[in-house]
């Protein structure tokens, strides 16, 4: 067992982003190659300063908001829960108090960014049962948010199991060490990830996020990146 959980913890993690930063750069790449669409793509009435509106279709979603508002709440609060969790990983890397001016405890968000994300990315899966959802759908959509949701759960019950129930065998400090060690290219697993039964959570969680972050470059969530350009078009 010790064996798999560092395999998981430590290579599995490097082979990810290096899967991932590959993929991205391949997917990049031949997206720039490919023909350019002599169509316009122009939808939205053409507004100065271009770059600023195509942030403004990209992250405050006006078309969604008109048309669901309420699958418009749910986006706009998984998005900020996501900058959020960014930030809460980031701070996981020991130094990282850029964020520590509103002073708070590491995880941020007392547990309710990944309360926020499992519920979200529920709603998400579950509007795909039905139509017209459901028609527009395909098997991969599916495991995607399966995936997303699985790495969630493990990373929030982490933090539910020590901040809701005082079950808290691995600190904040062990992530602050192991997830350095990862950063600095020298990795160091506590021995409590060894010898507590709450480190199978930490597992899980990194191998669900692992296999999410691989997939990452070939999947629809490639729209994350593209997004603001395909906007910048979208208003000619
Ligand atoms: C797709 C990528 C990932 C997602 C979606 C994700 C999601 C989450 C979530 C939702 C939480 C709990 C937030 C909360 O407390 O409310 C969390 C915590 C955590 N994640 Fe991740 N994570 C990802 C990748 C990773 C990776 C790659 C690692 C390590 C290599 C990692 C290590 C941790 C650790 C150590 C915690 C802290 C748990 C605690 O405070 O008890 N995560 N993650």
């Amino acid at each position: 067992m010790p064996t798999i959980t560092y395999l998981i913890l430590v290579p599995m993690v490097y082979l990810a982003f290096l899967v991932f930063i590959v993929g991205t750069v391949i997917q990049i790449a031949r997206i720039r190659r490919a023909p350019k669409n002599p169509a316009t793509l122009q939808i939205f009435p053409e507004r100065k300063p271009k770059w600023l509106w195509a942030l403004h279709d990209s992250f405050l979603m006006p078309t969604l908001r008109r048309h669901y508002p309420l699958r418009w709440v749910i986006l706009m609060s998984f998005h900020i829960a996501l900058l959020l969790l960014i930030i809460g990983h980031l701070e996981l890397f020991k130094g990282f108090t850029f964020f520590q001016f509103w002073e708070h405890e590491i995880f941020l968000g007392k547990g309710f960014v990944g309360l926020a994300l499992s519920l979200a990315l529920l709603y998400l899966l579950f509007r795909r049962f039905h139509s017209p959802a459901r028609d527009l759908s395909v098997p991969e959509d599916y495991y995607l948010l399966i995936l997303l949701f699985l790495t969630v759960l493990f990373g929030a019950e982490m933090d539910w199991a020590r901040r809701w129930y005082g079950y808290a065998e691995l600190s904040p400090g062990d992530y602050q060490t192991y997830m350095t060690g990862l950063l600095l290219f020298r990795p160091e697993l506590p021995v409590a990830v060894y010898q507590t039964g709450h480190s199978f959570m930490l597992v899980l969680h990194v191998f669900f996020a692992n296999l999410f972050i691989m997939l990452f470059p070939f999947s629809k969530i490639m729209h994350s990146i593209f997004s603001i350009s395909l906007n910048k078009l979208r208003r000619g």
